[in-house]
């Protein structure tokens, strides 16, 4: 398979009145051509600045790239994204790597109806024709699911639903045909039959375009019919990574562990308490010496409190960074 996004050692902080927030420690993945990707982590682990870091786009200050490469393979050649200056990244955003945010309202512009945001994407990136523009644009409407995409294109986003303000969201990332398109947490601002159904929107984009895909969720439930390989975050590094079912057959980590516990079981006939994981993330002010995750592993033992784990491949398609061999119920190495 053809690596597209290579990404090395990405340290990222933030020089806040408070300290230094160490939001991404290290963060190491490969994005193979036409797979999806989930960031899988609780909130504040660290998934949205690991993207916006590659993108360009974190507040600078209080926040610094310190550190790493995240080489992306173009038809033109290989650039290093964390090397572009803001001009060079600006084009590269919303051209070669198309991105869906949380929040609809705040990508849209309130001012302008959703077709003429679309074609000014479309102008910017692409040498097309007004009219050419206009007509891949209600096409684009059209492929979202927008029902009367001529009539819509005419629409200013507060006359949509959400649901539809995020399909416009949708329509303007693949607008140009990005060879990558990154959603964080493209689902959590709509209501769960809007979710499914954006959801399903781009399960068939991604077969329809060969579209590759990084895909943010804190939900490990959502991510199953969507994603070929799944990232494990934890106090901004990187926990877990391995391919969907191995990832839920056989979880190493007691943290994925534990977030799969958590998770509605739709196949059990016993009515279950949701279990969540005890304990608060890591305060990621403080520098740390040992497991992040220590504190509340039930399998922690003195090692675990003495060296930072890295990842190490245990099969193939799959790593973990864990002293602990959850198979074994023994430590790794002793
Ligand atoms: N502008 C900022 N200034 C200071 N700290 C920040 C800033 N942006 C992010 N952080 C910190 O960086 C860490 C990682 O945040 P990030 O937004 O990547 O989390 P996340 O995994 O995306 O969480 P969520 O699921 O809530 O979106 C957090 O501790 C957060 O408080
Ligand atoms: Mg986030």
């Amino acid at each position: 398979m053809d690596t597209i996004l290579q990404v090395r050692d990405l340290v990222t902080k933030f020089y806040t009145l408070d300290g230094v927030v160490h939001a991404v420690n290290g963060v190491s993945f490969d994005l193979q051509q036409g797979e999806t990707l989930a960031i899988v982590g609780e909130s504040g682990c660290g998934k949205s600045v690991t993207v916006l870091s590659l993108l360009g786009l974190i507040p600078s200050p209080p926040g610094r790239v310190e550190q790493g490469s995240a080489l992306f393979r173009t038809p033109f050649g290989q650039q290093d994204l964390l090397k572009l200056s803001r001009e060079e990244l600006r084009e590269i955003r919303g051209g070669q790597i198309g991105f869906v945010f949380q929040d609809p309202i705040s990508t849209l512009n309130p001012i302008l109806t959703v077709g003429e945001q679309i074609k000014e994407t479309l102008t910017r990136h692409l040498n097309l024709s007004q009219e050419e523009a206009r007509e891949r644009a209600i096409r684009l409407l059209a492929d979202v699911g927008i029902p009367d995409p001529e009539l819509r294109y005419k629409s200013y986003p507060f006359q949509l639903s959400g649901g539809m303000r995020q399909r416009v969201v949708i329509a303007i990332a693949i607008a140009c045909n990005p060879q990558i398109v990154i959603a964080d947490e493209p689902t959590t601002a709509l209501d769960v039959t809007v979710q499914a159904q954006i959801i399903d929107l781009f399960q068939r984009l991604r077969s329809a375009m060969g579209m590759t895909l990084i895909w943010i969720t804190h939900d490990l439930g959502v991510v199953a019919g969507l994603a070929d390989r799944v990232m494990v975050m934890y106090g901004g590094r990187v926990v877990e990574l391995a391919a969907v079912e191995e990832l839920y057959q056989n979880p190493q980590h007691p943290y994925t562990r534990g977030l799969l516990d958590a998770l509605p079981r739709l196949d059990s006939r016993e009515t279950r308490r949701l279990v969540s994981i005890q304990g608060a993330p890591p305060d990621l002010r403080l520098p740390l010496r040992h497991c992040p995750f220590a504190w509340r592993c039930n399998y922690a033992y003195d090692h675990c409190w003495q060296e930072i784990p890295e990842l190490v491949a245990t099969a193939p398609d799959h790593q973990v960074a864990c002293f602990y061999d959850l198979n074994k119920g023994a430590p790794r190495h002793g």
